[in-house]
């Protein structure tokens, strides 16, 4: 505690003798959501990255995460206290592939999730996160065939929601796709006034017993308007601390996974990757930095624009 408390009065000191902001997903460490400047769904901390005065942004999440805080703000030092802090999605589309994909299916319109390296990015028309996806899919129009990747389970309920044919890459989340059916099920059975709320990377035999189905903040909003009183949770636990502040009269139950060898819980382990001692240590070092080749990271910055202009 005496060394969590130290860690926290050194990355202060450091962010205001630096002017840097700390900005962190909803799925960090307990911790490390309440000492960061700002907390978000990857939509909310895109857009922050492009308000802030700061000089720094340390990006407390994974690095297509942090790229894409560089990619929209070229001029600014961005730090990720771990840059082995990957995604299973970004890991699944590498771009030599995907080049491949998209050339089988010309003349279709190329939508990617945010979750991708900047190269795919390259190759998209337009982004979209969990929040906008929709909207991203409606605002083309329906004479375009439509290739979207890399989730293909969030691709699969977008092709519900809008009914557009669309192509999907197959890549999936391995925190999302490991929920466990039957154990929800007998999960409801003892809480049978329990909601279920999904994250849309969740597969469609998950997503199909949902009450509500959206992105992070989507779902932090929904238990605070819904007039239910008990939730199961199927997305990755850090939520559950922002999520309890919200309502803390409510009971949030996680949904359980798939057992592996460190837990039955949904914990991203990319997520997890940072630390206070890693926060830390970057912004002293200012390393390891957020690094892009100019014209790829003028390139990848189009669809982004794009999509934040929607
Ligand atoms: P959000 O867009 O809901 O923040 O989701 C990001 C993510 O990585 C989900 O696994
Ligand atoms: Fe990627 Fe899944 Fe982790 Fe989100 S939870 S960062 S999609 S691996």
């Amino acid at each position: 505690e005496l060394r969590k408390n130290k860690l926290i009065e050194q990355i202060t000191h450091l962010k205001k003798k630096k002017n840097a902001i700390l900005l962190a997903h909803y799925y960090q460490a307990p911790e490390i959501q309440e000492i960061a400047d700002f907390v978000g769904d990857s939509l909310e901390l895109s857009k922050k990255a492009t308000d802030t005065n700061a000089d720094i942004i340390v990006f407390a999440g994974v690095y297509f995460m942090a790229e894409t805080a560089k990619i929209l703000n070229p001029d600014k030092m961005v730090l990720i206290p771990d840059a082995d802090a990957s995604c299973s999605l970004a890991e699944s589309c590498k771009p030599d592939e995907f080049r491949e994909f998209i050339n089988e299916h010309p003349n279709h319109k190329v939508v990617t999730y945010i979750n991708c390296d900047a190269t795919i990015k390259t190759m998209s028309d337009i982004v979209c996160t969990s929040s906008n996806a929709e909207k991203v899919i409606e605002s083309l129009p329906e004479e375009y065939p439509v290739i979207f990747g890399p989730d293909k389970n969030l691709g699969n309920y977008l092709a519900k929601k809008t009914g557009r044919n669309l192509v999907l890459w197959n890549g999936s989340c391995i925190v999302h796709e490991a929920f466990e059916l039957d154990k929800i099920i007998n999960l409801f059975k003892e809480h049978p006034d329990a909601r279920l709320i999904a994250h849309p990377e969740s597969p469609s035999h998950i997503l199909d017993l949902a009450t509500y189905t959206g992105s992070t903040s989507g779902m932090l909003n929904f238990v605070k308007e819904s007039s239910s009183k008990k939730f199961i949770v199927a997305t990755e636990v850090g939520i559950l601390h922002k999520m309890q502040q919200l309502v803390p009269n409510k009971i949030l139950i996680p949904a359980p996974s798939i057992e592996n060898n460190t837990c039955a819980c949904s914990e991203c382990a990319y997520m997890k990757l940072t630390t206070l001692e890693k926060i830390f240590l970057c912004l002293l070092n200012e390393t390891p930095e957020v690094t892009l080749n100019k014209s790829l990271a003028e390139k990848a910055f189009k669809p982004i624009e794009k999509m934040m202009n929607l």
